[in-house]
C-alpha cells in the first residue's frame, strides 16, 4: 500500500492507503475524497481529476503524456505541476505522495 495525501483547495488534508496498480484518481474515488470525480473513468477524457503534484514528488510521478497534455488544455488554472491523476499509477515508490486540488474542484 502507498499512503497518498490529497489536499483540497481549502486546505483539508485526506490521507488514504491506495493499492499499487490503481491510479491516484481511483484511490480518491474509492475513498470518497471530495474534489476528484473521475467522470470518464480514467480514460484521459474529462479532466475532472486534475491535481497539482507536490514539487518534491514531480520527478517520481513522471511526465505528462501527449494525450494528457491535450486534455489539460480543457482544465482551469493549469500549472507546471498539473497532472491528470488518472494518468499516475500508484507504486510503492509513491508512498507519501502529496497532491493538491485546484479551486475549480472545490
Ligand atoms: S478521470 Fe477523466 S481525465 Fe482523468
Amino acid at each position: 500500500m502507498a499512503k497518498i495525501t490529497y489536499i483540497s483547495f481549502s486546505g483539508t488534508e485526506t490521507t488514504v492507503d491506495v493499492k499499487p496498480g490503481l491510479s491516484i484518481m481511483e484511490g480518491a474515488v474509492k475513498n470518497n475524497v471530495r474534489g476528484i470525480d473521475g467522470d470518464c473513468g480514467g480514460a484521459c477524457a474529462c479532466a475532472t481529476c486534475h491535481v497539482y503534484v507536490d514539487e518534491a514528488w514531480r520527478a517520481k510521478t513522471g511526465e505528462r503524456s501527449a494525450m494528457e497534455e491535450t486534455m489539460l488544455d480543457f482544465a482551469e488554472n493549469v500549472e507546471a505541476n498539473s497532472r491528470l491523476s488518472c494518468q499516475i499509477k500508484v507504486t510503492e515508490e509513491l508512498d507519501g505522495l502529496v497532491v493538491r486540488l485546484p479551486e475549480s474542484q472545490s
